[in-house]
């Protein structure tokens, strides 16, 4: 078990645009467990690698619906609908805002033993793929909360 440390916003890494991961390797594999103790400890439900900064596109998340995702490389492939909704980042200290997302989602990604995976996802884990997938790109969700 390992803890990385977390940047918060205003820090500029957590706005450039995270690299595709091209292995699947032991290095990516000790990043994506230690995105999960790292977002274990701070109670969070999902974490992308620009938050402990590393600009690599691995992502996890765990909304208690039964399952811990990791992934490697997350395109969100189809939306649909939309669900208005609070949310929060571990990277965003006591903010919250609310913030449009669609209801439903595909997302191909690479697991962390390099096979292809398509996932269609609803509510809020279709909410937190869509929010973490994001921080690749360099976006934080209070870009996105209306009236801000
Ligand atoms: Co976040």
């Amino acid at each position: 078990m390992a803890l990385r440390n977390l940047r918060y916003e205003g820090d500029e890494i957590l706005r450039k645009k995270s690299k595709e991961v091209s292995v699947v390797d032991d290095k990516i594999r000790t990043l994506l467990e230690d995105l999960l103790d790292t977002m274990y400890a701070h109670d969070g439900v999902g974490l992308a690698a620009p938050q402990v900064g590393i600009l690599k596109r691995a992502v996890v998340i765990d909304v208690e619906d039964g399952n811990v995702y990791k992934m490697v490389n997350p395109k969100i492939i189809a939306r649909s609908g939309e669900q208005i909704g609070q949310e929060g980042c571990l990277s965003v200290k006591e903010k919250k805002g609310i913030v449009k997302r669609p209801m439903n989602i595909t997302v191909e990604y690479t697991n962390e033993n390099g096979e292809t995976v398509i996932l269609e996802a609803e509510e809020l884990l279709a909410r937190a793929i869509c929010h973490e997938v994001d921080h690749l790109e360099g976006i934080l969700f209070v870009d996105r909360v209306k009236n801000k």
